[in-house]
């Protein structure tokens, strides 16, 4: 296929049975190694929001990190790491969120984001909302205003989009894949 026609969707490679049996990954990785895939991911992501107010990027481990960072510095402004437990050197506030099988917890600086700060919140895959919704949580916690949560893929069957929804979130995916 010719380079200036491909989309995000087709730099995602999927990677069958991992790290399971009957699992398709979504390897962002491929997306993130290609020049022009990594730069239209990240204007697409902040495409909605031209012209709107943001004061921070919020990124979710391990991902959101690398998309969250470009796109906080495409627009100056400060990133925000929320972690898995027991990684950041500060005070923290703690989020619990389901998994697949049982509970893992979520951590961000106390006084990472300010009473009334406009944040956007970004990882790569939103598959049941669980990890988003901790995120979404401990910014809210913190007093932010989560102007929109932002995905490279959605995966509608899982109900994440539904379950952010219900939180009253804007949620913006640049592509969707069938099944789990
Ligand atoms: C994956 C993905 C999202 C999350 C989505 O992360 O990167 O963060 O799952 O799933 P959910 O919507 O059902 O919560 P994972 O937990 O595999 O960790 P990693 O990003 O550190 O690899
Ligand atoms: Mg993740």
């Amino acid at each position: 296929m010719n380079d200036r026609k491909k989309t995000v969707k087709d730099y995602i490679r999927t990677i069958v049975d991992f790290p399971h049996e009957g699992i398709m990954f979504r390897d962002v990785t491929t997306l993130f190694a290609d020049p022009r895939g990594f730069r239209i991911c990240i204007d697409q992501l902040l495409h909605p929001y031209a012209g709107e107010r943001i004061d921070k990027v919020a990124g979710l481990e391990a991902r959101g990190f690398i998309i969250g960072g470009a796109i906080a510095h495409q627009l100056s402004v400060g990133f925000v790491p929320i972690r898995k437990k027991g990684k950041l050197p500060g005070k923290t506030l703690s989020q619990d969120y389901k998994l697949e099988y049982g509970e893992a917890i979520m951590e961000v600086h106390d006084d990472a984001i300010q009473p009334g700060e406009k944040v956007l919140l970004v990882d790569d895959l939103l598959a049941t909302g669980g990890t988003a919704e901790a995120g979404i949580k401990l910014i809210e916690r913190m007093g932010g205003d989560i102007v929109g949560c932002a995905f490279i893929v959605d995966l509608p069957e899982l109900g994440g989009r539904d379950k952010l929804a219900s939180l009253g979130m804007d949620v913006h995916a640049l592509c969707e894949f069938e099944g789990a």
